[in-house]
Order: C-alpha cells, then sequence, then structure tokens
C-alpha cells in the first residue's frame, strides 16, 4: 500500500475544528483508493507561541522537513494581536514556512458554483455562471523579501525601505507554473505588472514574454497593469482564465478574488516549492484562503469546505493523486449543490448544519 507522508500544522481557533474534518473526509477517500495516510500533528502560529514561545517552533519545522508536504489549518487571532508585527503568528509563521521551503507559487482556484452565485458581492447577471479562474502569485520574491529599513535622518525624522526585487530565474519559474495550468484549462494567460512604473514590472513583463514565446507559443499570453487588474476582477472575472503577478500585487488581487467569489469557507490554495519530495512532486503547503474566525470558534459550525479542498489540492500537486483529488471536489461541490448541504457562511435560506454534518456528507458522496 502507497504511504502518504505529511504534516499537519491546525494552528488556531477554527483551524483545528476545520482540520479534523479535513482529515476525516481525506482517510476516506484514501482507504477507498488504497492509500496510507501518514501524518503528524504541529503546532503553529498563536498555538506555537503559547506552548514553545515561537510561532513556527523548531520541532514544527522538522517534522515539516520530515514529511512530503503541509497541510496547514489558519493562525492568527485577537489573542496574539497586541505582540509586535514581526511576532503576530500570521507573519510569524508563514513568511518563514515560504522562505524555508522555497514556496515560490501560490496557487488560489478563483471557483464558484453557479448554486452559490448569490455569495459573490457581484450582481448575479454579471456571473450567471459563476466563476472559475486561478490566480497565480509569486511568493518568495518581490518586496515582501527585499532588503527593508527603517533609519532616523539627520532632522530626527524617520524614514522606512522596503525593496522590490525579482531576478529573471524567479519570473520564468513562475511563468513555468501559470502556463502548466493555463495547459490543463482555457490556454489563456494573463500577466499583471505595473511595468508603466516600475523596473521590475518592465522586467517581468519582458520575461514573461520571452519565456512564453520560446516555451509556450501554443498559449494565449496578454498583459494588464495592476490597476486595470483590479477593475477588471470587479467588472467582469471571467474574463481571466489564469491570472498571474508578483507577490504583493497577487497578496492583494488574490483577496480581491476570494471576495467576489463569495464565501472564504470555500476557497481553497496552495504553495508549491522549488523542492521535489519522495514522490518526486514540488513540496507544498495546502491552507483554506479564510482566516483563524475567532467569532465561531468552537461552536463547530466552522464551512470546512476550503480545508478539505486544500486537503484536495495537496494530493493532487504534492502526491500525484489527480483523480482522487478530482473525487473529493466533485463529492464537495455535489454535497454543497446538488444536496444542498450548507454551513452558516454559504445557507442563503437552506437548513444549516455544522462542520460535522458537512464533512459527513461529503464523506457519504465519496
Ligand atoms: C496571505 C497573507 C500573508 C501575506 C500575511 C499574513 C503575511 O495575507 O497569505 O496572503 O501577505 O502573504
Ligand atoms: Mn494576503
Amino acid at each position: 500500500m502507497e504511504v502518504i507522508k505529511f504534516a499537519v500544522l491546525p494552528g488556531d481557533y477554527i483551524g483545528p475544528e476545520v482540520m479534523a474534518e479535513a482529515l476525516r473526509v481525506l482517510g476516506h477517500a484514501a482507504t477507498a483508493a488504497g492509500l496510507k495516510l501518514e501524518y503528524q500533528h504541529a503546532d503553529v502560529g498563536g498555538a506555537g507561541i503559547d506552548n514553545h514561545g515561537k510561532a513556527l517552533p523548531d520541532s514544527t519545522l522538522e517534522i515539516c522537513r520530515a514529511a512530503d508536504a503541509i497541510l496547514f489549518g489558519s493562525v492568527g487571532g485577537p489573542k496574539w494581536e497586541k505582540l509586535p508585527p514581526k511576532e503576530q503568528p500570521e507573519r510569524a509563521a508563514l513568511l518563514p514556512l515560504r522562505k524555508a521551503f522555497n514556496l515560490f507559487a501560490n496557487i488560489r482556484p478563483g471557483l464558484l458554483y453557479s448554486d452559490l452565485r448569490d455569495a459573490s458581492p457581484l450582481k448575479t447577471e454579471r456571473i450567471p455562471n459563476g466563476i472559475d479562474i486561478v490566480c497565480i502569485r509569486e511568493l518568495t520574491g518581490g518586496i515582501y523579501f527585499g532588503a527593508k529599513s527603517t533609519i532616523t535622518l539627520e532632522n530626527g525624522e524617520q524614514q522606512a525601505t522596503d525593496t522590490m526585487v525579482y531576478k529573471t530565474s524567479e519570473i520564468e519559474r513562475i511563468a513555468e507554473v501559470a502556463a502548466v495550468t493555463a495547459r490543463a484549462r482555457g490556454k489563456k494567460v494573463c500577466s499583471v505588472d505595473k511595468a508603466n512604473v516600475l523596473e521590475t514590472s518592465v522586467l517581468w513583463r519582458r520575461t514573461v514574454t520571452a519565456y512564453f514565446a520560446k516555451h509556450h507559443p501554443d498559449l494565449a499570453l496578454s498583459h494588464m497593469y495592476v490597476d486595470n487588474a483590479a477593475m477588471q476582477l470587479a467588472r467582469d472575472p471571467n474574463q481571466f482564465d489564469v491570472l498571474f503577478t508578483e507577490n504583493m500585487f497577487g497578496d492583494i488581487l488574490s483577496d480581491e478574488m476570494a471576495v467576489i467569489c463569495g464565501s472564504l469557507g470555500m476557497m481553497s490554495s496552495a504553495s508549491l516549492g522549488t523542492d521535489k519530495n519522495r514522490f518526486g512532486k514540488p513540496y507544498g503547503l495546502f491552507e483554506p484562503a479564510g482566516g483563524t474566525a475567532p467569532d465561531i470558534a468552537g461552536k463547530g459550525i466552522a464551512n470546512p469546505c476550503a480545508q478539505i479542498l486544500s486537503a484536495a489540492l495537496m494530493l493532487r500537486y504534492s502526491f500525484g493523486q489527480d483523480a482522487l483529488a478530482t473525487k473529493i471536489e466533485a463529492a464537495v461541490r455535489k454535497t454543497v449543490t446538488v444536496d444542498g448541504i450548507r454551513t452558516g457562511d454559504i445557507a442563503f435560506g437552506k437548513p444549516v448544519v455544522g462542520s460535522k454534518a458537512m464533512a459527513d456528507a461529503i464523506i457519504a458522496n465519496l
């Protein structure tokens, strides 16, 4: 029996609740497919701070290193908000994890089932069939990781600097991820930059253009300035198929995409690394796009779908189990649409169930 080994980092508030449901779904799916799951839990975020004095404890890193992928919950919350920004669970856990495993490619499906159109803040006539796009964000470069400083000038005034840096190789490897993603979909890619102002964007656009001309001439590549892309996403999201962009533009656009796709409770994400795991697939971190939802934590009512769909992405990208991933995705879709089983965030008049009942229904549909 093939063994799949991953680290489980549930995090804080609803993190552990939805993680438990995702692991149940994953367990059923794997058993049916003749796979054995081997996973180890580790503290991260606020749980890391409380139990080990650090958002990303060394012991957690070790467990991640021994695994082939990380299934991540979500971190942060009011309990740790008074800490200095650098020690906050989100930043002090996620950024070092991204660096430690070279997780350079963040892939976020922007999927809204047409049955859930009402969850979107967009007018339904703009999205008659829901939304189906993908946002790909460069995750280990740019202004997030360039040189930073805060200094005091001679006149006593303070000045802070962040630097946006990109190398050709960093741009090419994310362009490749966008191309591969587009090839499996509509063969259409829109690269987003600010080439009318930024040098990094001039290089980005030139590199992307040359890369596609050389390696993917059959794909339809277009370019768009980021301010326009933000408007176009809100106006007509389905004009895009695969959107891809640098780290900070992607941070903002992927959240915009998440909100127009309705509930954060349905949004999954994959962050893929440069390193290959024991399966010859990218080492990756898989997490829901939403947060820890402290307001509903402990009540058993959080939507577990985003965590379950993130587990499906893990099977697809880090373990090469595409068919099994598709099966889980189909089960989630059927549960929510055909069966109309809904947690509170996506109820719209339908009866509301809790996290566990939602996962049970998905398992029944597997
Ligand atoms: C995200 C988050 C992180 C980011 C923060 C918490 C550092 O907003 O994953 O998008 O900005 O990348
Ligand atoms: Mn963000």
